[in-house]
């Protein structure tokens, strides 16, 4: 099934995809916009959750909802919105940056059972001379993948943020706060981590 719409976000969806683990029961997509992933993870996990809480993003998400798939209107760091420790796999694609990146781990770890999987896309800005290399590289590239699918960036009225760390932060971040992670800089612009939560007792 190929995508309605293409930008950076939806490039990596598949990368998304591929981080789902065998057996997945119930997956978790934070800041869902428009439910596209969350859809595309309905055929990976027993069950989904979208959540959002943007009320535009919602109404939008549940004009096509699969059987096996719920949109919630609702803020993941609020506690009171979503159930602890009973996703075995949460994604959060461009949303960590709408807040202080310390509590979106926290709470999306929290989300988590033990052993579940963390999938985050995220954004950065650049900082030093390399920063602007790579992604100066990552121009092209875009152009080309833009053509390609037709141009077509995305729904209109999706809340967007600016990134609030340079590269070099979130990378330190990360490795401090989800030890063992696996953490990728990515060409068009974002970065991927993917991180285990130990099981009770040890990894
Ligand atoms: C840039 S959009 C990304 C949407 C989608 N993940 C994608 O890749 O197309 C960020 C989304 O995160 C949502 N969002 C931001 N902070 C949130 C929070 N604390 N709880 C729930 N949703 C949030 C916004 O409403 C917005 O729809």
């Amino acid at each position: 099934m190929s995508d309605p719409y293409w930008n950076h976000d939806v490039h990596y969806h598949r990368a998304v995809l591929t981080a789902v683990p065998q057996g997945c029961r119930a997956a978790l997509d934070v800041g869902c916009g428009d439910g596209l992933l969350a859809r595309k993870l309905a055929d990976r996990a027993g069950s989904v959750t979208g959540v959002d809480r943007s009320p535009d993003m919602i109404r939008l998400a549940r004009q096509e909802t699969p059987p096996n798939v719920t949109f919630v209107e609702g803020d993941y760091l609020d506690t009171a919105a979503l159930p602890a420790a009973a996703y075995d796999f949460v994604s959060a694609v461009a949303v960590v940056h709408h807040t202080v990146f310390e509590d979106a781990v926290a709470a999306l770890e929290r989300l988590l059972t033990p052993g579940g999987r963390l999938m985050i896309v995220g954004l950065a800005y650049d900082r030093t001379f390399t920063d602007w290399v790579i992604s100066g590289c990552g121009m092209p590239a875009s152009r080309l993948r833009a053509l390609l699918k037709g141009g077509k960036r995305g729904p209109a009225g999706m809340p967007l943020e600016d990134p609030n760390m340079h590269w070099t932060q979130i990378r330190e971040a990360a490795s401090h706060l989800l030890p063992g992670c696996s953490f990728r800089r990515r060409l068009l612009w974002r970065y991927t981590l993917v991180w285990d939560k130990p099981r009770r007792g040890g990894p």
